[in-house]
């Protein structure tokens, strides 16, 4: 019985003094003690990040030209311009007909709020255009 017991304790402080050996070991030490970010030296393989991929976003839609260009000023009809879906305050203009409100809209109505593009420098005239056709569907 005193023989098992004195193996028993000795296997228990065996174990004891390994695990802590193993704790304090080099390699533990320097896992432990590394610092968080990595330094990359010359020669290194440094992971790149690949370049972002850009694609031409073609023209914008009638839609978005209008709702992002246009909308402030024809959305509720403030500052004297003609308020996009009323047709009565629209009944003039298309009775010139869609060609000069292309024209207007790409040239602007000089003396008014209605400037070239509707101030959309970066569009182009057949955005301008698409948002005008995109107005009168509103109608
Ligand atoms: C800063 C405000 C404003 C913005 C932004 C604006 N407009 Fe206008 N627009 C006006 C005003 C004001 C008029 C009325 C001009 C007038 O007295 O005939 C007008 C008139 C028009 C007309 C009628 C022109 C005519 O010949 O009767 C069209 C078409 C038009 N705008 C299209 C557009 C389009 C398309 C956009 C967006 C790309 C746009 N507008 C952005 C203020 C604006």
């Amino acid at each position: 019985m005193y023989k098992l017991r004195v193996i028993l304790i000795s296997m228990l402080m065996s174990f004891v003094g390994a695990a802590s050996a193993n704790h304090k070991s080099e390699k533990s030490i320097q896992e432990r003690t590394a610092p968080s970010g990595k330094v990359y030296r010359a020669g290194d393989d440094v992971p790149v990040a690949k370049p972002m991929v850009v694609e031409a976003s073609g023209p914008m839609s009638g839609k978005d030209v209008y709702d992002q260009k246009c909308a402030m000023c024809h959305g509720a009809g403030i500052a004297g311009a003609p308020k996009a879906g009323d047709a009565a305050v629209w009944a003039d203009r298309v009775a010139k007909g869609e060609a000069a409100l292309f024209s207007s809209a790409i040239n602007g109505v000089p003396d008014t709020g209605m400037m070239a593009k509707g101030g959309c420098a970066g569009c182009s005239d057949e955005e301008i255009t698409e948002a005008v056709k995109h107005m009168l569907s509103m109608l």
